[in-house]
């Protein structure tokens, strides 16, 4: 029998799931935006102006900390910073529909960037901050991007003459310290005054931001969003998140991914949420005094990250106190039960998995703070989505049977369009109207569904999704490397770590210091998080007969007879 984790006896913005899902409808959802009576939208406007216009302008809308560092934003001042760049920006030449990459670590320059940009029509594209040269320069290039607003630092990754479409390189620092071109924001904006009314109408159609994301095959694509999302998105954050007014709200993504877009900006914000925001990188003791010092209440955040909590033990968590937290989330990748028993014995609160992809554009299954958990699951369908297990040939499986876990198209959050590749955007529908996910699950009789792994050769390293091919193509332009295979290994920590099989070029001899030196190329070139953690060189790597097409299939067939024979 499954174990079942009750709800507390609070009270939550929605109290009864059944009743919610025999009556909702998502045009009663609309009637919450301001577009719903002036027919005007636009995304930029429902997180930050509405506010403003509707009396909580002196409201705190973001509170940044990193190291000593503390800045705190009111809704008026974002609104105000996200109208002088939006300014600047349409001052500089940015239209209505164009792309606006955007590469800057994780604060407050980055979040009023990625408003500014879609308060005047753009597509945002917030790039991940470990991206190198190679995955700046594959993602760019693949949409033609002319506009990218950077930093000091990370603009040294950018490879400007290999970019050749790219007009604009906004670096937020003084003219003294640009180089090569590089225009300063800081100078644009201290000769610019702020126009008012800045905001471009749209339809809901609009395009308003882009993700490139990994499949099993080719460079990754990019995934188009449109302001029509939003109406998924506040009202997840409405019942998911479970927003009330006075709650401080801790998302821990960087907007490179999509939780760090959807549910770190968009999500809170439309729901008038004050979002904590923290620099740096993942360490215990400042996760811990983030949530401390911000007072957070709701927090959203990855397995790995609460694996990697636990694993630094109870001494560092007695010295804080996080009982200001009221409820916890969980995404991307398997939360497992015993993480879940952590979070109960540890921190006194129940972990809510959630289930959703960058082409979902919003959480799908989810685990609400108000219904009963079953850990090992990731949830029930959201009110208005309908899920379905299918066989191979499209048809429900029955309970308890694994299948592919697919969703009835459309709904308001799903993706645009993959940019300029309409085949694989038609990959997803190989059935119709339901979408598949690539993820295989079943369901039980109560609706809850268990992830059971991927349909395809996709790896999921702490909950960052990444593509074998990359990777490969990455590990083949290094001169040692004659073939490589690379598949996800299972991982206690991380679910999953990169692997690659490789075979090396003739005259080649494998030693330690020549497979640090073939890491450290995918790690400089392409992105550390994608660098693999092991390489093993074999004589040859299995293929298919008559094609030579790789076996990825086989590596990792191989890779989990090692564990088992290991673990005996
Ligand atoms: C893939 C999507 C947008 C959410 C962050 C990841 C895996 C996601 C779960 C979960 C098990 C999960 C799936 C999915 N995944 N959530 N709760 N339990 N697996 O978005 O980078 O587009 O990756 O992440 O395999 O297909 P993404």
């Amino acid at each position: 029998m499954t174990l079942k984790l009750q709800p507390l006896n609070k009270t939550y913005n929605l109290s009864n799931y059944q009743e919610v899902v025999d009556n909702f409808s998502w045009q009663d959802v609309e009637k919450q935006f301001s577009w719903f009576n002036s027919g005007k939208v636009n995304m930029a406007h429902e997180c930050i102006d509405r506010h403003v216009i509707d009396g909580y302008g002196d409201k705190i809308a973001l509170h940044y900390l990193h190291d000593e560092e503390e800045v705190q934003l009111t809704f008026t001042q974002v609104k105000e910073k996200t109208d002088h760049l939006a300014t600047v920006l349409r001052k500089s030449g940015v239209q209505k529909g164009d792309i606006v990459f955007i590469f800057l670590p994780k604060n407050p320059d980055c979040y009023i960037a990625m408003i500014a940009a879609v308060k005047i029509g753009a597509v945002a594209g917030p790039l991940f901050e470990a991206f190198m040269e190679e995955a700046i320069k594959d993602r760019i290039n693949d949409c033609d991007g002319k506009y990218l607003i950077t930093d000091r630092e990370l603009v040294k990754r950018v490879p400007k003459e290999q970019l050749p479409t790219l007009e604009k390189i906004f670096v937020t620092s003084e003219q003294e310290h640009c180089i090569d071109g590089e225009i300063s924001l800081n100078e644009l904006l201290r000769n610019t005054v702020c126009e008012d009314n800045i905001t471009e109408w749209l339809s809901l159609e609009d395009p308003l931001n882009i993700h490139y994301t990994s499949g099993s095959t080719g460079k990754p694509k990019g995934i188009i969003h449109a302001h029509r999302a939003m109406i998924q998105q506040y009202q997840t954050g409405k019942w998911v998140l479970d927003i009330q007014e006075d709650d401080i709200y801790w998302c821990t993504a960087h907007p490179g991914w999509v939780t760090g877009t959807v549910y770190a900006i968009f999500a809170p914000w439309l729901n008038r949420a004050t979002i904590v925001l923290n620099g740096g990188r993942f360490d215990a003791d400042t996760w811990y005094s983030t949530i401390e010092k911000a007072g957070v209440t709701v927090w959203y955040s990855a397995p790995t990250a609460f694996r990697m909590l636990k694993a630094e033990g109870d001494e560092i968590l007695q010295q804080h106190d996080l009982s200001s937290l009221r409820h916890i989330l969980s995404v991307g990748e398997p939360l497992n039960p015993e993480v879940i028993r952590w979070g109960i014995e540890k921190l006194g609160q129940r972990i809510h998995d959630t289930w959703w992809m960058t082409e979902t554009g919003a959480q799908l299954i989810v685990n609400l703070p108000s219904e009963v958990i079953k850990p090992g699951s990731m949830g029930r369908a959201f009110p208005g989505i309908e899920i379905a297990i299918l066989d191979d040939e499209g048809n429900r499986q029955p309970y308890g049977e694994i299948g592919h876990l697919s969703i009835k198209a459309p709904w308001p959050a799903i993706m645009k369009e993959v940019w300029k590749n309409k085949e694989k955007f038609d990959s997803y529908f190989q059935f119709g109207d339901w979408y598949l996910s690539g993820d295989l699950a079943y369901q039980d009789e109560e609706g809850y569904v268990f992830f059971q792994g991927r349909s395809d050769d996709m790896i999921n390293s702490s909950g960052e999704r990444i593509g074998p091919f990359e990777v490969e193509s990455k590990l083949l332009e290094h001169e040692a490397v004659a073939e490589a295979g690379v598949i996800g290994k299972p991982d206690a920590l991380r679910g999953e770590i990169v692997k690659a099989f490789i075979v090396l070029k003739k005259g080649f001899v494998n030693s330690p210091s020549l497979i640090e030196d073939i890491r450290k190329f995918v790690r400089y070139k392409l992105a550390a998080h994608a660098a693999p953690r092991e390489i093993e060189v074999l004589e040859e790597l299995p293929k298919t007969k008559i094609s030579g097409k790789l076996l990825r299939r086989e590596l990792k067939v191989l890779e989990q007879q090692r564990l088992l024979l290991n673990s005996k």
